[in-house]
This record gives structure tokens, C-alpha cells and sequence, in this order.
């Protein structure tokens, strides 16, 4: 059948679903010019029905509204509706295997065209034109139908087949045409369905990731100055101001940029992330402001800056305190007059990107120093954004960890792991300089190391948090927690210290503690304390 129509078949969509907007697609203006034209041409009228048969996308009432007044007086009639039913219903599941539109004749003598609507091989339903005459099948199509109003309409069956013979008479080459424009409709039809899925998948898309991902919700963290720095975020997100995002490594930053851009009225437009670090002078600006061809060794063609391409989005100006001075002037401008000039161009251009920027450096302090421009401070650090690092908000620790051993369950496609008493306090006595993404990477670490343990133990935690928790203060006594963990970790401790100061002489520590050497080696295995080398897969 339709030719472009299987090429339209699409991934997800309503039609897919079984939701097909019947009413929809008779709003379309597309639809509607195609009706009027066959209905001024044929006097026929096209019908849409779904799988079983049934009328869709009729106005109510209106139920077969056909234009010849043979075919009126037909539907008008009780019989002479349900023998119009009866067709619609055969044909179109006769249809659900098939693809090819179909000539055929009505339980009155009429003939008619089925289209089958098909979207990825499901079978919706089919588009019917009816109530005509063909060329060739004329003469036998009269008897027919004279017959047939005979019985149904024995008064007046004479004035109707009268009006049969001022009906239009199709020719083979006219059915062709007909038939073709019915698969237009068909294919319209799916074409106006895509455009509605597309759409709805867009918005849905947009949605999972704002609330999954960038959404404030979803930048975890309960404590009060994260509680602040959401509700100013509120607000940051609706105006279009210049933010400057500061806080040390790890901490969210870009997180927080992309939440901004993700809440603001930018958030269909493009979000592009330059890091000023990681570019030497002359290619950061090329970067920014682009470049004509020729204008150094290796520009071969000319090339968008960023500025460029995210005008209309948001452009986030990463390490922002990495530029030399000559870019800060230029970055001023841009700022300032939203105009910039490409490398090795005279013609200034303009660029209405949203400019978000970050950086670990104190750049209060920079400007002291007279290594960041004061001005460019100040154009940058319209609105303030301080990250609190993770040891000011230890609170979130305990939310960060469940967050985060969910995602790698998810990742390995396992239940979330959990941690034991004792390797969360270890983490909450930990003082994080690498912050959120330090603490990321812990979990990822134990998740990986515990193998099938469900519960982690913190005898897999990195030497460095071992480390720093046994210089913690917080160390020496436990203020919550379980007894019995408390007891262990004591346990622990004083065989993993004696192990050490006895060179790993087990029968010889087992004396010290007053235990049985084989309850020493049990609990050695028990805390994994082996000699490095005898167990696999060790935390350190
Ligand atoms: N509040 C938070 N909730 C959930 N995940 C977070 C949060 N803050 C940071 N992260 C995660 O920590 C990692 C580091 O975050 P991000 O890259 O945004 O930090 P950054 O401040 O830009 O780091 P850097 O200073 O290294 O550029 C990311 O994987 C991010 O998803
Ligand atoms: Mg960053």
C-alpha cells in the first residue's frame, strides 16, 4: 500500500500505545482540505475506523455523513445503517493482516476504498472512502443496488435510483488517483501522530532529567545550607543574570549550572561547558569567539565559537579563574556588550547567551593579588553562589551514601548495598577534601570490593580515610552506634595492632589476648586481616 507511510513507522507514539487521537487528526487542516477536495470531486466521504470496525474521528451525531443522497437515505434507514456498520466492521478486519488498499463492494452495491493505517506492523484501523460507481463494474453495480432498494425502500426505490444516475462514475484511472489520496490521508495521519509523540517524548525526556538528575530535588543534600541554596537557586534559575558558582573541587558546582540552566527558560536551548583551564590563551579564545579560516596554522575552515552557539542557551564558564588577563578583557566585552570578534575577523558579532561560571580559586582574593580584572569580578559575580564544602554539612553524608550505593546497584543491575555501623561513622569522622565526588568514588570503590557482601564493612575503606579516622578525635569513642559493632571495631583493632607488632605470629598474639589460636585465625578472617597477599581482593 501507502508508499511513504512504512517509512514514517516510529518508535514511540501514541498510536503505538493504542491511544490513537481519532479526533486529533480530524482537526488537521491537511485532513480536512483532502476530505473537502474528494467530497467535491466524488461526492465521497471519508470514514476512519479502528480495528474492530467502529467510526472514529466523526463528529458525534454524525455517524456516516455521507454526501450522496443515496447513501443518505441508506444510513437513514435502520437496516440499511447496520448493513453500512456490518461492511465498515468486515472489511477493516479483513484488513488486519494486510497492507494493500482494497477495492471493494458495500452490502449495497457500492463500491468503496479501504486503507489500512499501519505504524511499526501494529494495525490500527483503516481509512474508507465510499458510495461510488466504477467505470467498468457499472452496469453490474446498477442491478445491484436497484435490487437492493427494491427491498429496503419499495416506495421509493425508483426516485433513488434515479439519483444513482447522476452519481459520479469513477474511471480506473480516477480510482488510482482516489486511492491515492486516501493513502495521503493515511499517511498524514501518521505523519501528524510523530510530530504529537515526538513532542510528548521531548517533554517527558526533559522532565526525567530535571528531576532525576538536575532538578534541585534531585542535588541531594537536607541540610539547612543546602535547604538555603536550593530556595536562592529558585530564583537564580527564572532571571537571566550573569552566576558566579564558588566552592572547592568536587563540591557540585557543575551540578548546580546545569540545574540552573535545566530550571530557567533556557532550559530547551543548548547548556555548553568550556573549561578555561584546560585551554592555552590563544585556543580558549578561538573557543569562546571562534575563528575564520586562515587565521592561524591549522584553522582550515572557519568555526563557531561557543559564544556563538550557545546564543539563546547558557554558556558555563567553568574554572573561570584560569584566564589570562588579555581573556578577561575580552570576556568583559562580551559581558558587557554581548559583542565579540572572532580570531583573525574584523566583524564583530553578537551572542545573547546566559553566562554561568565557576571556579575553586578565591577570586576576591585574585583581584587583591591583581591577577583576576576587578570589573570582570564584578560583571561575573552578579549573583553569588557559594558550594559548602561536605565536612560543613556532615548531615548530608548518611543521604549522599544512600544515594549513591543505589546508583551503582542499579548500575550492576543488584539490589543497593548497605553500609555497617562502623564504615558510616568511619565516613562521617572522614573530612572529605575531594567533597562530594570523593565521596562518590568511596562508594563506588566499596561497592566493587565488598563482592557479594550485601552489608560493606569498613575494613575495605581507602587507607587514606582509615588513616585520617584514626587521627579523628571522634575515633577514641563511639557517641552512637551499636554496642556490639563498637566491641568489634575494638576487637578489631587491637588484633590488627598486634598482628602487626608480632610480625603476623598468630600462636604468639593468641597468648596476648588470652584466645585460642584457632580463634584468632577465625577472626582475622572474620575482619579480614590478613597478611597482604593471602586474601584476593583486598581493601588496601
Ligand atoms: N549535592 C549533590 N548531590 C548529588 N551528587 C552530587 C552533589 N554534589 C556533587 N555531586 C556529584 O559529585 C560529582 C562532582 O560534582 P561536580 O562535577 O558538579 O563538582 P564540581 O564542583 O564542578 O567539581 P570540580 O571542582 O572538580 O570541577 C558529580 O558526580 C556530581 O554528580
Ligand atoms: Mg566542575
Amino acid at each position: 500500500m501507502t508508499k511513504s507511510n512504512e517509512g514514517l513507522a516510529m518508535a514511540s507514539s501514541p498510536v503505538e500505545s493504542g491511544a490513537v487521537k481519532w479526533d486529533e487528526f480530524d482537526k488537521l487542516h491537511v485532513i480536512r482540505s483532502l476530505r473537502e477536495l474528494v467530497g467535491r470531486w466524488w461526492k465521497i466521504q471519508l470514514n476512519f475506523t479502528d480495528t474492530k470496525g467502529f467510526l472514529r474521528g466523526v463528529p458525534e451525531g454524525r455517524f456516516f455523513n455521507p454526501l450522496n443522497s443515496v447513501c443518505k437515505a441508506v444510513t437513514g434507514d435502520q437496516k440499511g445503517f447496520q448493513g453500512c456498520l456490518g461492511t465498515a466492521r468486515k472489511t477493516t478486519v479483513d484488513a488486519t493482516n494486510s497492507k494493500d488498499s482494497r477495492l471493494f463492494k458495500c452490502h449495497a452495491g457500492f463500491s468503496a476504498i479501504s486503507v489500512p493505517i499501519r505504524v511499526n506492523n501494529q494495525y490500527l484501523g483503516c481509512v474508507f472512502g465510499d458510495g461510488f460507481i466504477v467505470e467498468e463494474t457499472a452496469a453490474e453495480q446498477r442491478v445491484q443496488i436497484k435490487s437492493y432498494l427494491d427491498r429496503a425502500f419499495p416506495g421509493r426505490a425508483h426516485e433513488l435510483m434515479a439519483d444513482v444516475d447522476k452519481l459520479p462514475v469513477l474511471s480506473k484511472k480516477e480510482v488510482a488517483y482516489l486511492t491515492e489520496l486516501i493513502e495521503l490521508v493515511v499517511d498524514e495521519m501518521l505523519r501528524a501522530n510523530k510530530v504529537v509523540a515526538d513532542s510528548q517524548k521531548k517533554v517527558a525526556e526533559l522532565r526525567k532529567e530535571l528531576g532525576a538528575r538536575y532538578g534541585f530535588d534531585s542535588m541531594i543534600g537536607k541540610s539547612g545550607v543546602m535547604q538555603a541554596m536550593y530556595r536562592m537557586l529558585e530564583r537564580v534559575a527564572i532571571s537571566d543574570a550573569t552566576v558566579l558558582i564558588q566552592g572547592e573541587n568536587g563540591t557540585g558546582k557543575e551540578l548546580i549550572a546545569k540545574a540552573v540552566h535545566y530550571n530557567s527558560q533556557h532550559r530547551g536551548t543548548k547548556f555548553l561547558v568550556v573549561n578555561c583551564g584546560a585551554f592555552n590563551e590563544n585556543l580558549l579564545e578561538s573557543e569562546l569567539f571562534g575563528h575564520i579560516k586562515g587565521s592561524f596554522t591549522g584553522a582550515v575552515r572557519d568555526k563557531k565559537g561557543l559564544f556563538e552557539e550557545a546564543d539563546g542557551g547558557t554558556l558555563f564558564l567553568d574554572e573561570v579563574g584560569e584566564m589570562s588577563m588579555a581573556m578577561q578583557v575580552k570576556m568583559l566585552r562580551v559581558l558587557q556588550e554581548g559583542t565579540f570578534t572572532p580570531v583573525g575577523s574584523t566583524q564583530v558579532r553578537k551572542s545573547n547567551a546566559r553566562v554561568l561560571a565557576a571556579t575553586n580559586r578565591d577570586l576576591a582574593a585574585m583581584v587583591k593579588q591583581g591577577t583576576f580584572r576587578e570589573d570582570l569580578f564584578y560583571r561575573l559575580n552578579v549573583i553569588n553562589v557559594t558550594v559548602p564544602p561536605l565536612r560543613d554539612r556532615k548531615e548530608d553524608i548518611p543521604l549522599l551514601v544512600d544515594h549513591f550505593l543505589a546508583a551503582f546497584g542499579k548500575q550492576v543491575n543488584k539490589p543497593a548495598k548497605t553500609l555497617s555501623v562502623a564504615c558510616m561513622e568511619d565516613l562521617l569522622n572522614h573530612e572529605w577534601p575531594g567533597n562530594v565526588r570523593e565521596l562518590e568514588n568511596e562508594i563506588e570503590r566499596l561497592c566493587v570490593l565488598a563482592g557479594d557482601d550485601k552489608e560493606i564493612s569498613n575494613d575495605f575503606l581507602s587507607p587514606r580515610i582509615k588513616d585520617s579516622v584514626a587521627k579523628s578525635p571522634n575515633a577514641q569513642y563511639r557517641l552512637d552506634g551499636k554496642l556490639k559493632d563498637a566491641l568489634e571495631d575494638l576487637e578489631k583493632e587491637m588484633i590488627r595492632q598486634g598482628l602487626e607488632r608480632t610480625r603476623w605470629n598468630k600462636s604468639k598474639l593468641a597468648k596476648e589476648l588470652g584466645i585460642s589460636r584457632a580463634g584468632l585465625i577465625m577472626k582475622v578472617e572474620k575482619y579480614g586481616l590478613e597478611k597482604r597477599g593471602e586474601r584476593s581482593g583486598s581493601a588496601s
